[in-house]
């Protein structure tokens, strides 16, 4: 895996191959391709930003470390690599800024090559930027040319190569001694080991990749953006595959992975980042984040709703506007309105906090009403305390519940009430002022 480069189009520190697509490295992508297909180890040539790539990918059993020190181009970064590989292995070189590559593709490539060598092309409409594979009248590759060294006609060809190739090791390492550095940019081309194979007798075939998108590389931010999109919308066909509804394709973002029920129905710019689950008949109304959420079977969530850490356990509803923090969890036929701020929040069967609302470190019972306006202090500036609230119990608007405090099981607090002592079950406490008129009070007047 070649993973040298600088990057310098992208304009960024970050390393290239670090880059994100859907919030993960691009290094992490090819890396999930080439697991995928089950190989003994994977090298991971590195230059530019080392110990960064090093540390961000992580250093796992399935993984070799090679530095590249000077870029001397991509024969050269695989001959860095090749005295750590067996002579009778099989090589697949792939590229660490190429993310949407398919395993299914890659093993039809190594199939394609026998045992010469072997590259995946795309006919795109655009070849400007890449090698250009040059065939023969019989169809058979015969070279690939870099567009540096390219003439016109070698560059109005529209079979281009990705980069990615494959051979067995030995032969790879006797046709990258052959390989010049006579060329445009004075580097050792991986490429020129087609011409080097044919020279030697042995086969040369280009795999062309049915979705020419999968040879796509990000050098630059535009790129990057491009990839993003071609990366969502295979993401959007996929959970229609699933089953789930998407009202706009073009209008989902999943950075993390979304498993999905048949029924779901997403509306449009919903993000999901990390891991999320969508239980059967899920819906997720427009503009809503969800982060790392497990929603039971019918939870509807409204629109504009940030959710994190939320699981649900059952029908309920979520929104419009609600914010839900890590360790909300909802029983079923439960509601939580606009405006409502949720975090360590349980709440039980039935229950309701339908607006304006902060309940933290808070456990509810089932069938509670939470006023308009309650809110849990929880917090005296050190310390969090817990409110826990008993089944049935019903909140007044305008509390504030100051933990550590529990309410009774089918308590009743009066609106506008500052409860700091527990409240017994199945009564009346409220700590309001009386109200009171005062009869001849005039307002002051302008002098
Ligand atoms: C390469 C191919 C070209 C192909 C294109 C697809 C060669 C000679 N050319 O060109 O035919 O169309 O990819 O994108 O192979 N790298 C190293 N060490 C080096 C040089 C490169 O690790 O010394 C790595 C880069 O980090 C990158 C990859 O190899 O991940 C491709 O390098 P890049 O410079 O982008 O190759 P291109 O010139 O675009
Ligand atoms: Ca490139």
């Amino acid at each position: 895996m070649l993973a040298a480069g600088k990057g310098k189009r992208m304009r960024s520190e970050l390393p290239k191959v670090l880059q994100p697509l859907a919030r993960r490295p691009l290094l992490g992508h090819v890396l999930a391709a080439a697991r995928a297909l089950g190989p003994e180890r994977i090298h991971l040539v590195v230059g530019h930003g080392a110990d960064e790539v090093r540390a961000a990918v992580g250093d796992a059993a399935d993984l070799d470390w090679v530095t590249q020190e000077q870029q001397l181009g991509t024969g050269h970064a695989v001959q860095m690599a090749l005295p750590g590989i067996p002579a009778g292995a099989q090589v697949l070189v792939l590229m660490g800024d190429a993310p949407l590559v398919s395993p299914e593709t890659l093993s039809a490539v190594i199939r394609d090559a026998g045992d010469g060598f072997g590259i995946l092309s795309a006919v795109v409409p655009e070849p400007h930027g890449y090698g250009r594979i040059v065939r023969g009248a019989d169809g058979a590759v015969e070279r690939i040319v870099e567009e540096a060294d390219a003439d016109a006609p070698t560059r109005a060809i529209r079979e281009v190569n990705s980069g990615m190739a494959t051979a067995p090791a030995a032969a790879l390492t006797g046709w990258l001694a052959e390989v010049g550095r006579d060329n445009a940019q004075g580097e050792i081309y991986l490429t020129d080991c087609a011409a080097a194979a044919r020279a030697g007798g042995a086969t040369v075939s280009a795999t062309v990749a049915r979705a020419p998108e999968e040879i796509l590389g990000a050098n630059d931010r535009w790129q990057l953006a491009v990839l993003e999109r071609e990366h969502q919308r295979r993401v959007a066909r996929g959970l229609c595959a699933a089953g789930a509804t998407l009202m706009d394709p073009a209008r989902i973002d999943v950075r993390g992975t979304l498993t999905v029920a048949a029924g779901v129905v997403i509306d449009v710019n919903a993000v999901f980042e990390g891991d999320n689950a969508l239980a059967e008949g899920v819906s997720v109304g427009a503009h809503c984040v969800l982060t790392d959420c497990r929603l039971g079977p019918g939870t509807r969530v409204h629109p504009h709703s940030v959710l994190e850490g939320v699981v649900t356990e059952g029908e309920c509803d979520i929104g419009p506007f609600a914010r839900l923090r890590p360790g909300t969890v909802l029983g079923r036929e439960t509601r939580v309105g606009n405006f409502v701020e949720t975090k360590k929040a349980v709440l039980g069967r039935g229950s309701k906090a339908s607006h304006l609302s902060y309940l933290g470190d808070t456990e509810i019972g089932a069938e509670v009403n939470i006023g308009a306006g309650t809110i849990t202090c929880n917090y005296d500036g050190v310390n969090k305390h817990r409110t826990v609230i008993g089944d049935r119990a019903f909140i007044g608007s305008d509390t504030q519940l100051v933990a550590p405090v529990e309410v009774g099981a089918g308590a009743t607090i009066g609106a506008g009430s500052t409860i700091t002592k527990t409240a017994p079950p199945d009564a009346l406490t409220l700590s309001r002022a009386r109200q009171v008129t005062v009869e001849n009070w005039k307002r002051p007047k302008k002098k």
